[in-house]
């Protein structure tokens, strides 16, 4: 019998990491390892990091520095370091921190297992020729209605900001028949709600029957499987956008009317040095399109701010395309240097011009989100359970249009897709009340 080992995960960055945090689990289960909440507790402690900008890679370091107390107490006590840090970094990960057993990359995790049997300490950042996948155990760790599926890993565009095309390597999708079984296997698992994740996840080409399918064919193909209520996708760009993908949105009730499209900047000039290979007026265009297949969609975005060069009438530009679309939600950060990216040679905008770019960025982004959010009011929409809410008698789950909604329901169950009324709308989520039986 394989003795019983506690696994503390902390997952940093994107869904990505957290589908991979969760089949790293998965795959350290099959060597007797639970997982646990209790960092204090842990055999192990994995660290699925991000490198998206300084910062998020920076917490890779503080938390190795509190961790360390606990290593002198413990010495058994094993350290990874998983995700983008982990590919990014390599070795130095260990030069750096002695706390550091395993360092291995996001193609190489289905590795985990026998690099901690293996002992000592150890770096694994190849991109192996296998699909990592197909070496992983059958999923099974679920704890709600929703899940993550990756159905493509990688990026070829080379965004002048962007790590990711590094950290993850070049652009690679899952073959059809693959994810329909694991689709299959989460919905016999109780469930109803899957969300494809992609880094370029609207690039998909996957071998299928026939040939290589697109995501609009993958989606109607996945709309098939009896029990599966929703479906969304993420994060998709806007030069893959094509007509059957955008045409999915309007004939398919399943794909949930939500398009999170991160457009960058509304200025032509900026979105040109980031090598986005797309102008403000061709966004507007494509998502005119989309609007025009469902026309009740709901928007989201991603803004860099501060990019090099960036000048006023630049910032203005992209706040008048945020004004010119109405975005439902987005997120906005300020431009971080990244180490071996085209744009880290560039002269830096001031932080203090940046800050301010931010802040007018974000108060208009949070007035816009409010706005449609407050549209809501008095509308009749379905909300999937997700969790019982803090309130006694509250459900907590997610609208059709991504919005968190509270909703009084003392009968309410977990996985249960109800339709419900709104009736309040309050900064970071909508209060509802329930209309009839469950769906
Ligand atoms: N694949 C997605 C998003 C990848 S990263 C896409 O194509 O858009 C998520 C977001 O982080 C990006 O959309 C971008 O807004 C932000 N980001 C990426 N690199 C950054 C950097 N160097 N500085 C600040 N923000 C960055
Ligand atoms: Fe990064 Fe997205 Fe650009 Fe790829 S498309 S380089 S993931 S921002
Ligand atoms: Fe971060 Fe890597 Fe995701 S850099 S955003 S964890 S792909």
């Amino acid at each position: 019998m394989t003795e019983v080992k506690k696994l503390f995960v902390k997952t940093y960055g994107c869904q990505m990491n957290v589908y991979d945090s969760e089949r790293m689990a998965e795959a350290l289960g099959a060597k007797g390892y639970v997982a646990t909440d209790v960092v204090e507790e842990a055999d192990m402690v994995l660290l699925n990091t991000c490198h998206i900008r300084e910062k998020a890679s920076e917490k890779l370091y503080s938390d190795l520095g509190r961790l360390r107390a606990l290593k002198v107490a413990k010495p058994g006590m094993k350290v990874g370091v998983a995700g983008c840090v982990a590919q990014a970094e390599g070795e130095e990960i260990l030069r750096r921190s002695s706390v550091v057993d395993l360092v291995v990359g996001p193609q190489a995790y289905h590795r985990l297992p026998q690099m901690v049997e293996a002992g000592g300490r150890l770096v694994d950042t190849d991109f192996p020729v296998e699909d990592k996948f197909s070496q992983l155990p059958e999923r099974k760790s679920l704890r709600g209605p929703t899940a993550f599926l990756t159905v493509q890993e990688g990026c070829d565009k080379f965004c002048a900001f962007c790590v990711v095309p590094y950290t993850r390597g070049s652009e690679v999708s899952r073959p059809v028949a693959r994810l329909l079984d694991e689709a299959r296997g989460l919905v016999a698992q109780g469930v109803r709600e899957i969300t494809l994740l992609g880094q370029n996840v609207n690039a998909y080409h996957g071998d299928g029957p026939g040939g290589a399918w697109g995501l609009a064919r993958l989606l109607r193909e996945l709309a098939r499987i009896e029990g599966l209520a929703r479906l969304r996708y993420t994060t998709s760009h806007p030069n893959d956008m094509e007509d059957d993908l955008v045409a999915a949105h309007g004939d398919l009730p399943q794909l949930m009317p939500y398009l999170h499209l991160p457009v960058q900047s509304g200025s032509d000039r900026i979105l040109k040095a980031m090598n986005r290979k797309h102008t403000a007026e061709q966004y507007l265009r494509l998502i005119e399109r989309i609007r025009a297949a469902r026309p009740d969609i709901l928007l989201s975005s991603d803004f860099i701010v501060g990019f090099p060069g960036e000048t006023d009438a630049d910032h203005q530009a992209t706040l008048d395309l945020i004004r010119a679309v109405g975005f439902g939600a987005a997120f906005s950060f300020k431009y971080s240097a990244r180490p071996g990216t085209p744009a880290a040679e560039k002269t830096p905008v001031p932080a203090d011009i940046a800050d301010a770019r931010l802040q007018e960025l974000q108060a208009l982004i949070t007035a816009q989100q409010r706005a449609v959010q407050d549209t809501m009011v008095g509308r009749e929409v379905q909300v999937l359970y997700e969790k019982p809410g803090r309130r006694e008698g509250q459900m907590v789950g997610k609208s059709d249009h991504l919005h968190a909604v509270h909703v009084q329901h003392p009968e309410g169950r977990v996985g249960q897709l109800m339709q419900v009324r709104i009736t309040g709308s309050s900064t970071n989520s909508l209060a509802a009340e329930p209309l009839s039986g469950p769906i």
